[in-house]
């Protein structure tokens, strides 16, 4: 199992990050092999919204001007058998840099499919006044349900919930990794384990 991380969190520390090393730990552990894409590592020009908004992307699969590494970055994730999608809230939204990878990947994705069926994972951290979270998650959603891919979790982690939620991506990525399937029932614990 390879799991990919697109990663729309500029910084190496704080809050996001220490919830996207949790969450890349749990696949690991889980047995995946974790591939994580910092996207500020790129200069991803955002959409040109070329030929008149159709561009040959909708068609093609590719986009015209991907030699920013775009073309790079969408093998990578198309190699996935599953995806983690991790960014701070801001304004309410994902980061820029997610929003305008995304905007450019879900325009290839019309004929290729190569996000169909599979499961992501939704992460979003909010470390301010922790609004916004919903905006952002439903945002991410909508990329999903655009490529048809498989919403497995959302996690919502803010700066009060951040010990409990921490768990949580690990556990998620764990159980991603595992090859748990969204929509299959699993054994309830007991209370208080
Ligand atoms: C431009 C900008 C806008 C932001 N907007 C929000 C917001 O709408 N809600 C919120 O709770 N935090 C907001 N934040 C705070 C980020 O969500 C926070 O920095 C992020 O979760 C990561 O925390 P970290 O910096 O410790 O990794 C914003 C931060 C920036 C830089």
């Amino acid at each position: 199992m390879k799991i990919v991380i697109i990663s729309g969190n500029p910084k190496t520390d704080g809050l996001c990050q220490s919830i996207i090393a949790a969450a890349k730990q749990g696949a690991e552990e889980g047995g995946a092999v974790v591939d994580e894409i910092r996207l500020c590592d790129y200069q991803l020009s955002p959409c040109r919204v070329c030929g008149d908004g159709w561009g040959t992307c909708r068609e093609e699969n590719y986009c015209t001007y991907e030699s920013d590494g775009f073309a790079e970055i969408r093998e990578r994730v198309w190699a996935g058998d599953a995806l983690i999608l991790a960014t701070p809230v801001y304004w309410g939204e994902t980061s820029e840099s997610l929003k305008s990878f995304l905007d450019r990947l879900r325009r290839c994705e019309r004929n290729q499919s190569g996000l169909r069926d599979k499961p992501v994972l939704l992460i979003a951290s909010a470390g301010g006044t922790g609004n916004g979270l919903l905006t952002c998650l439903e945002q991410l959603d909508r990329f999903c349900r655009h490529t048809g891919a498989v919403i497995f979790d959302y996690i919502a982690i803010n700066r009060w919930n951040n010990d409990y939620k921490r768990t949580a991506a690990f556990a998620a990525a764990k159980a991603l990794a595992t090859g748990r399937q969204p929509g299959e029932t699993v054994p309830m614990p007991p209370l208080g384990r």
